[in-house]
């Protein structure tokens, strides 16, 4: 499987690489209607604080914050990971903060992916010292065969098998982010196997 390192700087498109749509762009576009509405249910009279974690889960935040009626606002907050196998080294460091504070506020926790649950364990344990009135998670994504850390989401789009993906947000090398739907991503096996020798 493709690694989803941040350390990665192979920004050339490799030959032989191609995906597979996994889940359409209006198939996304309906189940975030519905997260939206059961959001908006579970706090009816509540200013909602999104906060999502750069790059990835920016689509989703823009398009969830669109769909969820009545008070919204969001902030951004970046952090990086050392090791190229993502997050499973569990070195997870804030880089960028948010800019307001979350104190008293409803927030809802926006990520496109969870996978090992590092990152969400990470900043969970970060915004509970912040003494928010409600803390909730919500993931497009959900690969369950992969989790580390005891991590729940509140909210799930779609929990899919424990395959690489990319689009809407999930990049890999960077590259893909902007597709509008989720698809798998195949490597050509001898361009795999010539990438893995070096
Ligand atoms: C992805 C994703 C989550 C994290 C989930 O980010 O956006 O933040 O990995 O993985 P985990 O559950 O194993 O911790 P990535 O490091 O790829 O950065 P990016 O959002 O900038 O692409």
């Amino acid at each position: 499987m493709p690694n989803r390192g941040k350390k990665q700087r192979k920004n050339k498109k490799a030959p032989g690489e191609s995906v597979k749509i996994l889940i359409s762009g209006p198939r996304i576009q309906r189940r975030i209607q519905a997260l939206a509405k059961q959001i908006r249910k579970d706090f009816p009279d509540e200013p909602l604080h999104l906060v999502s974690v750069l790059k990835g889960g920016v689509f989703f935040l823009t398009d969830l914050a669109r769909s969820i009626s009545g008070e919204v606002s969001f902030d951004f907050i970046a952090v990086s990971s050392y090791g190229q196998d993502t997050h499973s080294s569990g070195q997870v460091r804030l880089t960028r903060d948010l800019d307001s504070s979350i104190e008293g506020k409803t927030v809802i926790v926006v990520e496109d992916i969870l996978d090992t649950g590092m990152t969400l364990q990470y900043l969970l344990k970060l915004f509970q010292q912040r003494k928010p009135k409600h803390l909730r998670v919500a993931v497009l994504l959900d690969k369950p065969d992969r989790r580390i850390a005891p991590v729940h989401a509140d909210y799930v789009g779609f929990s899919i098998p424990n395959e690489f993906v990319v689009g809407y947000g999930l990049d890999y090398s960077e590259r893909y982010r902007n597709l509008p739907y989720v698809g798998v991503l195949s490597l050509d096996s001898k361009w795999a196997k010539k990438a893995a020798a070096k």
